[in-house]
């Protein structure tokens, strides 16, 4: 990429060197990109920027271009002859050589006063499926190849990768070791049956074998069936044995059928597990003051400003889609995760007030709140919202039968808030997303952990090694998991996570 760029910006200099206008030393300051040119740029330098084109807009005497490389939402002006700008339509990748020099134009305090052009990827615009116009969410998913270019999608990459950045930064400094855990598992952690079965093309390893029937003996690549990881926990939970805290980042695949804006098939989930500690608020404060510092880290950088400006300034047609998030309402969720104390109460308090509800005529449910049926995505929208104003809401303690075999009973733990029929365990629930996080202590003692795996009806081989954490010097512990991709949509404004993963992949989508 950065070869391409220097033979690419030798290339015009080889031309420039020998106009009059580019006669002198540095000509090029090479890796300066559209944003710094934009903030750092001095009245008069010259400067070559390069990018694509947004926009174009020819006159008799005059054309204008918009670029933009994606490092700021802001784009480039660049003011040219309009035989220079002949051969530019809304996508061309282009540099541009010139004088920076204040605006005549209101929108912008300076512009590029371009002496020399080079097309350095030409575009057919008639033919290209991304339109310089509104075009629906669900169109774009069909082209999620070129949807990443569209300045909004941009700014997403770029907030996921700083919030990655200053996760990791926070984990490094509460001495967190950041570990790698297998995509192919033997188990499904969860005990939900969503697993994805893994198998090679060989037709050996397939039913499709030539000849072959209901009882031909299908020869699995790993001798057993594998899965793709639905959850790094149980794997986390090894790793945290041995340097007592550790944390990963790592692609999740769940084969549910939710055709829901809130699941995908494939996943990132932010996992963490902490040993020595059998207080569930140990886990709920890990999780409050990451989320915190890496917001407050994140308000500081321009990409905060370019989302809520990003929200102001939406095509009208999104803005009315009854839908969407306006700056002061992503603005509330920002500050509601800066916020200290986060409420928690219990998911016994929760169906209680869901009743209440219900009862007093404030709220109307299709399903109703019952301490059996467990909480509905309505039941947690109400929740989030009337608990937590503005912020998130952790509810504790749910019934055991609702959870999985891994956690213990609330009143086994310390400080527990539960009653002798619920688990240790939270959801962290937000307004629209729901369920944002989850986490418990974990059943570290051997005995009762292989009696809650019996009663799942899940004990056996493919989790031996798990048991055998717990004869080894088993310790207290307890961890979490979060949905990346639905934090990134909580803080990005965005209704729907297949529009905040760059190649979305849900039930009977995987486009490319
Ligand atoms: O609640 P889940 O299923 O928890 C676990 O898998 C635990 N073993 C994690 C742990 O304790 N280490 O998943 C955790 C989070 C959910 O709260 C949700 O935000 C997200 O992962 N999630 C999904 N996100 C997108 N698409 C899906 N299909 C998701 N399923 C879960
Ligand atoms: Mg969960």
């Amino acid at each position: 990429m950065r070869a391409w760029r220097i033979a690419s910006r030798s290339r015009l200099h080889g031309r420039l060197v020998n106009s009059p206008a580019f006669s002198g030393s540095s000509v090029y300051e090479t890796g300066r990109d559209v944003a710094d040119i934009l903030h750092n740029g001095k009245d008069g330098e010259t400067v070559s920027a390069t990018g694509w084109v947004r926009s174009v807009r020819k006159q008799k005497r005059v054309a204008f271009a918009a670029i933009s490389d994606g490092s700021t939402v802001d784009s480039l002006q660049a003011v040219m002859s309009p035989e220079d700008a002949a051969k530019l339509s809304h996508g061309t990748a282009v540099e541009f050589a010139g004088e920076w020099k204040a605006s005549v134009g209101s929108k912008q305090s300076h512009e590029l006063q371009v002496s020399a052009t080079e097309v350095l990827g030409e575009n057919d615009a008639e033919s290209n499926p991304l339109q310089p116009k509104y075009q629906t969410p669900e169109f774009l998913r069909s082209i999620p190849h070129l949807r990443p270019r569209i300045a909004s999608n941009a700014i997403i990459l770029r907030l996921r990768s700083q919030l990655i950045a200053s996760l990791t930064d926070f984990f490094n400094k509460q001495d967190f070791v950041q570990c790698h855990t297998p995509i192919i598992t033997s188990s499904d952690c969860e005990g939900a049956g969503e697993v994805f079965t893994i198998s090679s093309n060989d037709p050996k390893n397939t039913t499709e074998q030539d000849g072959a029937t209901a009882e031909t003996p299908v020869e699995h690549f790993f001798k057993t069936p594998k899965y793709l990881t639905v959850s790094a926990q149980l794997h986390l939970e090894a790793l945290a044995q041995a340097v007592s805290k550790v944390w990963t980042l790592s692609p999740t695949f769940r084969a549910e059928q939710s055709d829901t804006a809130r699941h995908l098939s494939e996943f990132y989930m932010l996992e963490a597990e902490m040993c020595f500690t059998s207080d569930l608020n140990d886990i709920m404060d890990l999780v409050e003051n990451m989320m915190r510092t890496a917001v407050l880290t994140l308000q500081k950088r321009p990409v905060r400003a370019e989302l809520l400006t990003a929200k102001g300034t939406a095509p009208k047609e999104e803005r009315e889609d009854g839908k969407s998030i306006t700056a002061d309402m992503l603005q509330q969720r920002w500050d509601g995760i800066a916020s200290l104390d986060w409420p928690r109460i219990t998911y016994a308090e929760a169906i209680d007030l869901l009743k209440d509800a219900q009862t007093s005529g404030s709220a109307t449910f299709a399903f109703d709140p019952s301490y059996r049926s467990g909480l509905q995505a309505e039941h947690e929208r109400y929740v989030a919202s009337n608990v937590g104003k503005g912020k998130p809401v952790f509810v504790t303690d749910y019934p055991r039968l609702q959870k999985p075999f891994y956690m213990p009973p609330s009143m086994s733990t310390k400080n527990s808030k539960g009653s002798p029929d619920t688990v240790a365990c939270f959801d962290l629930l937000v307004p629209d997303l729901c369920e944002l996080a989850g986490g418990s202590i974990r059943e570290h003692r051997s005995e009762e952990l292989l009696g809650a795996m019996r009663e799942k009806g899940i004990a056996g081989k493919d989790l031996e090694w798990y048991q055998d954490l717990r004869k080894y010097g088993s310790v207290p512990h307890g961890g979490f998991g979060l949905g990346f991709d639905r934090l990134i949509c909580y803080l990005a404004g965005i209704t729907n996570v297949r529009d905040v993963v760059a190649f979305p992949r849900w039930y009977g989508r995987a486009d490319c």
